[in-house]
């Protein structure tokens, strides 16, 4: 029986233990003062601070609170409070505007940083930031998100004045009379996900990017050690495999993921497994799975699904969510494509805490996950509005390098696997703001895919290229990123989602810039003619905005081939040494009326 404890691969190494934690954006710390490396306000929005919960008993937080949007300030409260222990002490220091209008009223030129120009310039530069301020803070403002957040004894303090009997949380005070300050208390410890005794969330991912070997991965209580016994079906002996297990952003305190790693695979052969507690009286959880298509195997069959939701909801958007999980079930997937936004905790309140959404999704989707490796991939809802990438990644170990022939995807979040005749890349594209790395890296993987021969190329991402709904119509910056990395390299199929609808385009290549059909057959097409885009969405969730289905306008761009704005839509990809097939499957409301709405060949 062996528990190896060991920190999740994607964790961002952290400062940890009781003290002072300071925040001001890329500021320097004071001398002394714990400090995350000078995370940025964007950093702090989709990564959060690199600290288990209620790791600190104080936090300053410095004028740099003011570059954060005012639509992500919540979940930024939200994570102040995270890392303070109960009764722990925050203390914000925030440009005041009430302090810039009092001195414009008064015309007190002196108060303003901009001297060589009118009063009134001077004043705009200041509350602006000089372009970098994206949120307006006073006492009042302050007050009310450290409220929301349920941060309690809240003060307003003076300058070097504070409730910390050393006086040491109001030592990086600065700049007095330019910003309010704002104390107060966390009144209690950080709720915990679960309370579960018993392994949740059950799910299995790639342990290597060929699908040789695969993690069997559930959450349970830190202190509990678990094995990982596993048999090809109809065989008698078991074999135990050892589990590592880490911490989430609950903390040592909150349920750790346990990973176990099955042996090498042979392809296509259905194997039993089951998870195991140590103790005199174990109750093992079983399961059982498929070992995925390996490199050179005759045939594939991938699931995609995106845009899913909790069931459930009080809203009753999620309506087909239970429907499209049954209809994947039944289509026995060697693989399931994940495109993002999966828990929807912002518009969701029965979720208190990120690890809360994140947990209730991997229950929900477990009778499937335990059963079909997962392939993950991230949409902005596991970045931002209260989500983050740490809350999910956790959960989906990183392919291992050690046993894998190829270098690791180093710093960035996308991967590729090959499977069966397939190389399928998951590319990281949570937001239309595509990082420049990752499109880099997507350059050197898709190169080296084609020179080892790949068969078809298949990228996924949450962004679209092509998307014409209108709660979220596409951004050109994610074509502009993207379209000359996929015509380069021939890839055959892109997948994504995040526009609640399903458009897919003829076989397209770019021209100045916009995509242009190469031919206008309506469903089979030729290797090489060009990237068939297909957004295919939503998996069970209709959309926040609107409370519907992404509506499509009458007239479409010429180069979208079949469209439909009236279901929800799952992917069926099943890929041959010849034919790549693509299928969307619609479900009407409530679950009802599946059918194949469009069927795809590419032939090589
Ligand atoms: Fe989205």
């Amino acid at each position: 029986m062996t528990t190896l404890a060991g920190s999740a691969p994607s964790e961002t190494q952290a400062s940890s233990g009781s003290g002072c934690f300071y925040w001001n954006g890329t500021r320097s710390a004071p001398p002394g003062w714990h400090s995350s490396g000078r995370i940025d306000g964007n950093g702090l929005v989709f990564d959060g601070l690199p600290l288990p919960a209620e790791s600190m008993d104080q936090l300053y937080v410095g004028p740099a609170i003011g570059e954060i949007d005012g639509w992500n300030l919540a979940s930024v409260f939200e994570e102040f409070r995270r890392i303070l222990r109960q009764d722990g002490l925050i203390r914000i220091a925030a440009w005041d505007l009430d302090a810039a209008l009092a001195a414009r009223e008064r015309g007190d030129r002196s108060f303003f940083w901009e001297q060589d120009c009118t009063i009134e310039r001077a004043f705009e530069a200041q509350i602006l930031g000089y372009g970098s301020a994206r949120s307006l803070f006073n006492a009042a403002r302050v007050t009310e998100h450290l409220q929301q957040a349920g941060f309690t004894s809240i003060t307003e303090r003076s300058p070097h004045q504070t409730d910390d009997p050393t006086g040491r949380l109001a030592e990086p005070d600065s700049l007095g009379d330019y910003c309010c300050f704002v104390e107060a208390r966390n009144p209690s410890g950080w709720p915990l996900a679960s309370d579960r005794q018993d392994p949740s969330g059950v799910h299995l991912t790639l342990a290597d990017r060929h699908g040789r070997r695969l993690n069997v991965v559930w959450s349970a209580p830190a202190r509990t050690e678990w094995s990982l016994r596993c048999r090809p079906e109809s065989t008698t002996e078991w074999v135990d495999y050892p589990v590592r297990s880490w911490p989430t952003s609950d903390g040592p305190n909150g349920n750790h993921v346990f990973s176990g790693r099955t042996p090498e695979l042979e392809s296509g052969r259905r194997y039993d497994y089951e998870i195991v507690q140590a103790g005199p009286d174990p109750q093992p959880v079983s399961g059982s799975f498929a070992a995925p298509p390996q490199p050179g195997s005759a045939t594939v069959r991938l699931a995609f699904l995106a845009d899913t939701g909790l069931v459930g909801r009080d809203d009753g958007l999620s309506d087909g969510t239970l429907a499209v999980l049954g209809e994947v079930t039944r289509l026995e997937p060697d693989l399931i494509l994940g495109g993002g936004d999966y828990a929807y905790r912002s518009s969701d309140d029965r979720r208190l805490t990120p690890q809360q959404a994140v947990n209730s999704w991997l229950d929900q989707m477990s009778p499937v996950l335990s059963r079909i490796p997962f392939v993950a991939q991230y949409g902005n809802h596991e970045v931002e509005l209260g989500e983050r990438y740490r809350d999910w990644s956790t959960h989906f170990p990183e392919i291992d390098p050690v046993i894998d022939d190829s270098p690791p995807s180093v710093s960035c979040r996308s991967y590729s696997i090959d499977i069966g005749p397939c190389h399928v890349v998951a590319f990281y594209a949570p937001t239309a703001a595509i990082d420049p790395a990752e499109v880099s890296w997507l350059w050197n993987d898709l190169a080296a895919a084609r020179s080892a021969g790949a068969r078809w190329v298949i990228v996924f991402q949450h962004q679209p290229l092509v998307a014409h709904g209108r709660s979220h119509p596409a951004e050109k910056s994610v074509d502009h990123a993207l379209a000359q990395v996929l015509e380069a390299n021939g890839v055959d199929l892109h997948l994504s989602a995040h526009d609640q609808n399903y458009e897919r385009t003829y076989p397209v290549r770019w021209r100045d810039g916009a995509p242009e059909a190469m031919t206008t057959e309506q469903s089979i097409y030729r290797r090489g003619q060009g990237t068939v885009l297909a957004k295919i969405s939503p998996a069970g969730k209709r959309s926040d905005r609107g409370k519907d289905f992404s509506k499509l306008p009458d007239r479409l761009d010429p180069v979208v081939a079949a469209a439909s704005d009236s279901g929800h839509h799952f992917g069926c990809i099943t890929a041959s040494g010849n034919e790549l097939v693509i299928e969307a499957r619609r479900l009407g409301r409530g679950g009802s009326q599946t059918e194949t709405i469009d069927r795809v060949v590419i032939r090589r």
